[in-house]
């Protein structure tokens, strides 16, 4: 079964995007046939990790929610194993009026991802952080989510509201289950103050989180400029991110078998 996997967090720049390139290349480097899907019509950064902005494909996902085109157009392979349904942000508005308004409307991207799913053995989703109805329907449409977070007061308070809302898909989508919490950039010089307890306060909440926690890497930040994965990098840069990303592959293989 493909695992359909959400990167969510309602909280901005927390990394869901950054997580999302460089796990789905590391996913592909692994042999998994992986597709992303970046549902952020207003920001497309996801989609700008393999396009120019002037490249941006004209048949994208905000064309499929329109109805103008079917998803399988808007598929493109962007390495050997990888695939993105990517999203132009020029006609975010019209796209967002007609999200609003379709019956259904929380189910319209699971009822397009239905129609490709087959093809990939793991889809991954990058979501906004401040549309619900597209982060509801990025819920609806996985069996797996995956909320990154940053160590800080104000992302844990961030966290709360997501997972509220996560708990609320959760009862509503049955093929839904909670993969975990990843912490990124953490420093470990920060190690034993107030970073680590905000750490903990997570750790210690009940909900599964990860063991791998992603460290700051300026690499991936650069990966995602230069349109290059963490692992695309020579020996000696970007050591942290690519076997961050490595660990992380190593326990969501283990979760989804
Ligand atoms: N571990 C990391 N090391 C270094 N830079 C990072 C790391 N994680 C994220 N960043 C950088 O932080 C910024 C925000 O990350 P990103 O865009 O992935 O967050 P986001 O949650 O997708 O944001 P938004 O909510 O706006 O979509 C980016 O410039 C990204 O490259
Ligand atoms: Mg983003």
């Amino acid at each position: 079964m493909t695992k359909i996997i959400t990167i969510a967090n309602k909280k901005g720049g927390v990394g869901k995007t950054t997580t999302t390139f460089h796990l789905a290349c590391t996913l592909a480097m692994k042999g998994l046939k992986t597709c992303m899907i970046d549902t952020d019509y207003n920001q497309a950064n996801l989609s700008q990790c393999f396009f120019n902005d002037e490249e941006l494909p004209k048949d994208h996902l905000g064309e499929v929610i329109l109805e103008r085109i079917e998803i399988e157009d808007a598929v493109y392979q962007v390495r050997e194993n990888l695939w993105l349904v990517p999203i132009n942000d020029s006609n975010g508005e019209e796209v967002e009026t007609r999200w609003n308004s379709v019956r259904m409307r929380e189910f319209l991207l699971k009822k397009k991802i239905d129609r490709i799913k087959k093809n990939f053995d793991v889809i991954l989703i990058d979501t906004p952080p401040t549309n619900t109805l597209v982060q509801d329907n990025a819920l609806m449409a996985a069996n797996g989510f995956i909320i990154v977070v940053k160590p800080s007061y104000f992302s844990n308070r961030g966290l709360d509201k997501m997972l509220r809302s996560a708990e609320q898909s959760l009862e509503e989508n049955p093929d839904l289950e909670f993969l975990g919490i990843l912490f990124n950039e953490y420093n470990q010089r920060q190690k034993g103050n107030y970073k680590r307890k905000q750490l903990d306060i997570i750790r210690n909440s009940g909900n599964p989180v990860f063991d791998t926690i992603l460290r700051v890497d300026v690499r991936l930040d650069q990966g995602a400029a230069e349109k290059k994965s963490i692992h695309d990098y020579p020996v000696g840069e970007g050591e942290n991110g690519k076997a961050d990303f490595l660990s992380i592959y190593d326990e969501i293989k283990e979760k989804i078998g």
